[in-house]
């Protein structure tokens, strides 16, 4: 029988992060909710699932967080995101530091508090909910905040992965556009459409692929 693996998926309250969440759950997988606010996570929480407070742009939180997770998660999705309006020249630096909380440092502290149990078990996935806004190839066409943080977390997928052996993997995906408070009503996506890609990823099998970008199953530039 397959082990049961723990995910992890951030900003799981709403959006694409609660439809992964609830995917990962209907596949079996013992699945956390991560919410800035816990009573949303909790009440979005599918029957056994858990919550767990967690605000990636608060390091307090993140080791809050970490220190009750205790070690033990096999799949960590970083999905939690902003998409602060503004350019290079007039966004506030405090809104592209936000950004660059939420969408780097903060899955960077989630990857390297949960990386020493995964390598212990030998077994991990980490997901990394990027954008096609955060693409070199696409043009990096987003507001400045989000496309550079996301390239970021783009960067991070790719230089990770080289230290990444065995049946440890990661991978950074565009989910496509997708109808949620950040999509907007005018997306053709569903969340449960949007979310397929990374729910894939989260569950690869051992000779599936690590260090790419992925949309819609297939890999794309970065
Ligand atoms: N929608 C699209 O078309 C699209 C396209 C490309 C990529 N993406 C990416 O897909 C991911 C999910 O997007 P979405 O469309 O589902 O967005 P969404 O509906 O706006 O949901 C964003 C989620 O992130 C959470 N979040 C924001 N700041 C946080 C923080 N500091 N700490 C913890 N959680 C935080 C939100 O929590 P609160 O409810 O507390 O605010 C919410 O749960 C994001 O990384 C986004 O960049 C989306």
């Amino acid at each position: 029988m397959a082990p049961l693996r723990t995910a992890l998926v951030t900003g799981a309250n709403r959006g694409i992060g609660l439809a992964l969440a609830q995917a990962l759950h209907r596949q079996g997988l013992r699945v956390i909710l991560g919410g800035r606010e816990l009573a949303e996570a909790r009440a979005a929480a599918p029957p056994g699932a858990q919550a767990l407070a967690l605000d990636l742009a608060d390091p307090g939180s993140i080791a809050r967080a970490l220190a009750e997770l205790d070690g033990a998660v096999d799949v960590l999705v970083n999905n939690a995101g902003v998409c602060p309006e503004g350019d290079a020249e007039t966004v506030a630096m405090e809104v592209v530091r936000a950004a660059f909380e939420v969408h780097l440092f903060g899955p960077l502290a989630l990857i390297r508090g949960l990386l020493p149990g995964m390598r212990s078990r030998g077994y991990g996935r980490i997901v990394n909910l990027s954008s096609g806004w955060g693409s070199f190839a696409e043009g990096l066409t987003g507001p400045f905040a989000y496309s550079v943080s996301k390239a970021a977390l783009d960067a991070l997928t790719l230089n990770l992965a080289k230290d990444l052996h065995g049946d440890l993997k990661v991978n950074a995906c565009c989910p496509g556009w997708v109808r949620t408070r950040m999509g907007g009503d005018g997306a053709p996506r569903t969340p449960e459409q949007g979310a397929d890609t990374p729910v894939w990823l989260a569950t690869l099998p051992a000779d599936g692929p690590s260090g790419g970008f992925f949309r819609d199953r297939k890999r794309i530039a970065w």
